[in-house]
């Protein structure tokens, strides 16, 4: 049977063995979606944030791209966000990445990838701010690995520097934001990072409380 055949035959057998289960399953899941969870993570194919969570279709809004990045001039990102903490409320943001992350090795390399050389650029800053740490790591995979962490790091502290967040955080004190790194090796998440309305944001990236107004 061709590969492509097989996805919606087994996507038939799932729709039927939901509704087997549970009569209301699709009517309830057609009516609105009200996701706790915003989760930003890399596009790897093997890192599914509804999987890795055993959570249910309704559960975590979703928005993933190479290497899991928050990038201020993203407007896809931007606007997933906005209505993530603005419309949805969601309660939690997690940044989740993943060791051995296909992107964050290419941008440790002087390869050039393309149109992505131009995404890779970020990563490659977040090296640049943490160079002595990680040029003292012998091994080159624990080199990427702990690249992966700081990645993440930066991408949290991204996120706090958003008018989305702060706004947020003024409003509603909340949401919390998670920073997450998955092992493709024991399928465990680990946490790195955590941020709530109580951080302090650098001031040069602060907007005052009268910008925050809608
Ligand atoms: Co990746």
């Amino acid at each position: 049977m061709k590969t492509l055949e097989r996805l919606l035959l087994e996507n038939k057998a799932w729709a039927a063995e939901k509704l087997d289960a549970d009569p209301e399953y699709f009517s309830r899941q057609s009516k609105d979606q009200s996701p706790e969870f915003f989760w930003i993570g890399c596009s790897d194919s093997r890192v599914p944030a509804n999987e890795v969570t055993n959570t249910e279709p309704g559960e975590i809004f979703v928005h993933r791209n190479v290497a899991n990045l928050v990038v201020n001039t993203d407007l896809n990102l931007l606007s997933v966000l906005q209505y993530a903490v603005d419309v949805l409320k969601v309660k939690h943001i997690i940044v989740c990445g993943h060791y051995g992350c296909g992107g964050v090795k290419a941008a440790m390399t002087q390869q050039s990838f393309g149109l992505i050389n131009k995404w890779l650029r970020n990563i490659k800053d977040v090296y640049r701010f943490h160079r002595v740490e990680i040029d003292g790591i012998n091994d080159s995979e624990k080199r990427v690995d702990r690249l992966v962490e700081l990645n993440v790091m930066e991408q949290i502290h991204n996120l706090a520097k958003t008018s989305i967040v702060q706004k947020a955080w003024a409003n509603r004190q909340g949401p919390v934001l998670h920073g997450w790194v998955y092992g493709l090796e024991d399928g465990i998440l680990q946490e790195i990072i955590t941020l709530d309305h109580t951080y302090n944001v650098d001031p040069i990236y602060r907007f005052t409380s009268d910008e925050l107004k809608d």
